[in-house]
């Protein structure tokens, strides 16, 4: 059954998959992970985050008695393994961003691949376990052949996208050898509020926010043309519920986005207009970083769709106003704590 679309039938319909449910969040620190933590709250039995705060805070995870908290690396097997071991759903956000993949391959590996392995390899012989999610990412398109790009096709061109895209691989080898309930969704830029800047993966919404808010120019990497398909976080967290209560997308890949392309210029437009900027706001071209190698992005959602009837429920200036009103309050925060 594909969930109702919004409203208390949505909560009712979250709560008969999720209810009493005991859940692992690795990564739950992070971004997603800690939207994801507050997403389940009011229905999970039990929800314990396995983070090593790499990137991630402490004061992100919210404090409630379900919740619980463990700092470890995906990568200590013996140390995640009580926990895997009794979960009926995992959620696994852990990893190294693509910035940080670049200066130090080896790390990248160790986490996002090897880190991944781990997580698969002690959820083997978890009879209760409903189901693994696997957050991957558009970055394995690279530079692809059609768009919006589908699930069939990959171009890796940087070590984040290949080591990624091994985490994948293992979670379909592991579903089809020791029958993990196993889902990959690949999700593509998204962005909301909890995206802090202190994170250097925060993405370019959080950061084009952030200068704007000091009154600094903007920084466009490269002439600013480059496309992406910029996903707003609580659609990106409605398609992770769907999909792992769906039987459709068990052993499959799925791609979270919203088929649109943007260009960052029209991004930086678009921002300046919600935070009330004239559109000729102060704009500085630098050079591309060694990450920055993807020239058109955006993918196709045709298949969450046909499985789950998920489809995004905010377009990008509505999202974008959410995380400008999330944004300000946070700065209004920070400035109240440094009072
Ligand atoms: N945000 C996006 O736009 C996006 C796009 C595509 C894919 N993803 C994927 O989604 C997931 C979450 O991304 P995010 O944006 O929330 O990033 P994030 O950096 O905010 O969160 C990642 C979390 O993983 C933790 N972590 C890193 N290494 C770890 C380790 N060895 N053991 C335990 N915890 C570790 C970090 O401390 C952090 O809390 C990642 O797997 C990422 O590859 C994100």
């Amino acid at each position: 059954m594909n969930r109702p679309k919004r409203g208390s039938d949505q909560h009712r319909y979250y709560a008969r998959i999720y209810s009493g449910s005991r859940i692992v969040v690795t990564g739950g620190a992070g971004f997603l992970g800690s939207n994801l933590v507050r997403r389940l709250l009011p229905y999970a039995a039990e929800i314990v985050v396995l983070d090593d705060l790499f990137t991630g805070r402490r004061d992100v995870i919210p404090g409630a008695p379900n919740v619980s908290f463990k700092q470890v690396s995906v990568t200590d097997g013996p140390a995640i393994r009580p926990y895997v071991q009794r979960a009926d759903y995992i959620f696994h956000f852990a990893a190294r961003n693509i910035v940080l993949s670049m200066d130090q391959p080896a790390t990248d590996f160790e986490v996002n691949a090897a880190g991944t392995m781990q997580i698969l390899l002690q959820s083997i012989g978890n009879a209760s376990l409903r189901r693994f999610v696997y957050a991957s990412t558009s970055s394995i398109y690279g530079n692809c052949s059609r768009l919006p790009a589908t699930e069939d096709e990959y171009n890796v061109s940087v070590p984040y996208a290949a080591t990624k895209m091994c985490g994948e691989l293992l979670g379909v080898a592991y579903a089809r050898s020791f029958g993990i309930p196993y889902t990959a969704l690949r999700f593509s830029n998204v962005f909301g509020p909890g995206q802090v800047s202190t994170n250097p993966y925060c993405g370019v919404v959080t950061k084009f926010m952030e200068r704007l808010a000091r009154g600094e120019s903007l920084h466009i990497y490269g002439n600013g043309e480059q496309t992406r398909d910029f996903t707003f976080v609580d659609d990106a967290m409605d398609a992770v519920l769907d999909a792992a209560a769906s039987s459709a997308t068990r052993g499959d890949v799925c791609n979270v986005g919203t088929s649109a392309e943007t260009t960052v210029n029209d991004l930086a437009a678009i921002i300046c207009r919600i935070a009330g900027k004239p559109d000729h706001y102060p704009r500085q071209y630098v050079e591309k970083r060694r990450i920055d190698t993807v020239h058109r992005r955006a993918v196709s959602m045709s298949k969450l769709q046909a499985s789950t009837g998920w489809k995004p429920r905010h377009s990008l200036e509505q999202g974008l106003c959410k995380t400008w009103e999330w944004y300000l309050q946070e700065a209004n925060g920070r400035k109240g704590d440094e009072a």
